[in-house]
């Protein structure tokens, strides 16, 4: 694939997402809890990169299954996606006022909707991964493995995990061990559901699960590390979010310095991308998707 090999494959992915999503996300108008709906959208719509949705995807097409066939996966991935943001944002959290590029959920609908509306894209996850695997017939225990994935990384042994602990060494020191739980559950965990889904709904064998973990595992840690990077020497207006929010947290940037996370970066995408090397095809997206992460672009 060419240097811009994401763009490309995005180009031609994302508007599925994008269709499915406002599919999923109806207005309900004329629904007494109509307001709920409206804020559900409000965080989901507004964009952002869609790179879970694109993982899921990615990796049902390594194992030779089609985009659609996963699609509800991979909208249920970006709902609860988007359920972490607005409750990352909140005022008791990282009390961040812009979300992709628009005020964040808690300033427009008040706290109270804005965590009703975190939870109700939470559980319309679990709906759709639920509707996936009905959808490709998927055997029951392969169906229980699905739900529980998403379970156990976005739980308290994953994505909330690692946000609890993140939150707990507000203004002070952490060392390797507790930077790296912290990147590797709260942004991690969920990378690695996203190609457990995708490669359970595609029947993956053991190997090539196996392969697809070890890829997201590393993907996601320093998918972790490259927003703190970003957090210390990006703009507000191209990332679309607060920046200088980790200056009273212990990250890898603050720890180690730039250039130390920075080689991270590197050398965990190097090792994502040769996990892949297990699998029987070169899946040149997933390859791509590790050079994009890789670049810490500012
Ligand atoms: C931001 O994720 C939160 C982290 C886990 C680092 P993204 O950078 O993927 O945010 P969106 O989805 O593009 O808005
Ligand atoms: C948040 O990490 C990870 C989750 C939302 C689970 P951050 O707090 O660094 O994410 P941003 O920088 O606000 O997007
Ligand atoms: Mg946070
Ligand atoms: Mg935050
Ligand atoms: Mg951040």
């Amino acid at each position: 694939m060419p240097e811009n090999a994401l763009q490309a494959y995005m180009v031609l992915k994302l508007p599925l997402v994008e269709e499915a999503l406002e599919e999923f996300l109806p207005r309900r108008a004329d629904s007494p809890a109509s307001r709920i709906y409206e804020a559900m959208r409000y965080s989901v719509l507004a964009g952002g990169k869609r790179l879970r949705p694109i993982l899921v995807i990615a990796t049902a097409e390594a194992l030779k299954s089609r985009a659609a066939s996963v699609i509800k996966a991979a909208c249920a991935v970006e709902l609860v996606h988007t359920c972490s943001l607005i409750l990352d944002d909140l005022p008791s959290m990282d009390n961040a006022s812009m979300r992709r590029s628009q005020a964040t959920s808690h300033l427009v609908f008040g706290e109270a909707t804005a965590i009703l509306a975190a939870d109700a894209l939470l559980m319309e996850g679990f709906r759709l991964v639920a509707e996936n695997c009905a959808d490709v017939g998927l055997p029951t225990d392969a169906v229980t493995r699905a739900v529980k994935a998403l379970a156990d990384y976005v739980g308290p042994e994953g994505m909330i995990g690692g946000q609890e602990v993140d939150l707990e060494i507000v203004g002070k020191p952490a060392d390797f061990e507790t930077l790296e739980y912290i990147c590797s559950h709260k942004t991690g965990a969920l990378f690695t559901a996203c190609v457990r889904l995708g490669g359970l709904l595609s029947r993956a064998r053991e190997f090539e699960m196996e392969a697809l973990e070890n890829y997201a595992k590393n993907l996601g840690l320093a998918f972790q590390v490259r927003d703190d990077i970003l957090d210390a020497v990006g703009s507000p207006e191209k990332l679309g979010k607060d920046v200088g929010q980790d200056s009273e947290r212990t990250t890898f940037v603050t720890q180690f310095g730039l250039e130390s996370a920075k080689n991270a970066v590197r050398e965990l995408c190097d090792v994502a991308e040769s996990s892949l090397g297990a699998l029987p095809r070169r899946s040149e997206p997933l390859l791509a998707l590790a050079k994009y992460v890789s670049s810490v672009e500012v």
